[in-house]
């Protein structure tokens, strides 16, 4: 079976750097995504794909619900339950249907804090047809953890769900 693809009962980790890992991921959820059509399932195990994969402090996903955004599937600490429109770095991808990347989040004007040990961040809008459905959200513990590369493969990313 090609290396990658075979994620159904065993995760790879990729060895080598973020690219690599990114592009083996890619294959894995690709594969994933094509046997599972329900989006929260697939939400899911990305959010659990990429947390084991690059360790980061959290990974998940925020559901557009009307005014706001509700927690949707996600791995790490507990966090907010409700972003309203606008708000925040994830409800500021929704309104202005873009990727954003913050290098310091303390730099960010309304960021809301979830944990107090969340450096950085990247909130990737989700499509389905026209609509933003959904955020994509990764924090670090770390400043300027995210940069081009994960904007580039996040979106490709959320593209398959
Ligand atoms: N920091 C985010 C809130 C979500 S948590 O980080 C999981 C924001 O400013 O929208």
């Amino acid at each position: 079976m090609e290396k990658g693809v075979d994620m159904a009962e065993n995760l790879i980790i990729a060895e080598g750097g973020k690219e690599q890992k990114y592009e083996l991921l890619y294959k894995q959820i690709e594969a994933l995504v094509a046997g599972e059509s329900d989006t929260i399932a697939n939400m899911a195990n990305i959010a659990a794909m990429t947390h084991y994969t690059f360790g980061f402090w959290w990974t998940g996903f925020y559901r557009v619900a009307g005014e706001e955004l509700i927690l949707g599937p996600f791995q790490g600490p507990l966090a907010c339950s409700r972003i309203r429109y606008g708000r925040g770095v994830c409800g500021t991808a929704w309104k202005e249907q873009t990727t954003q990347v913050v290098p310091d989040v303390e730099l960010f004007p309304g960021h809301i804090a979830c944990s107090s040990l969340s450096r950085s961040e990247i909130v990737v809008p989700v499509w389905q047809e026209d609509k933003v459905i959904a955020v994509l959200d990764f924090d670090s513990e770390h400043l300027a953890t995210f940069d081009e590369v994960d904007r580039v493969w996040l979106e490709k990313i959320v593209a398959l769900l």
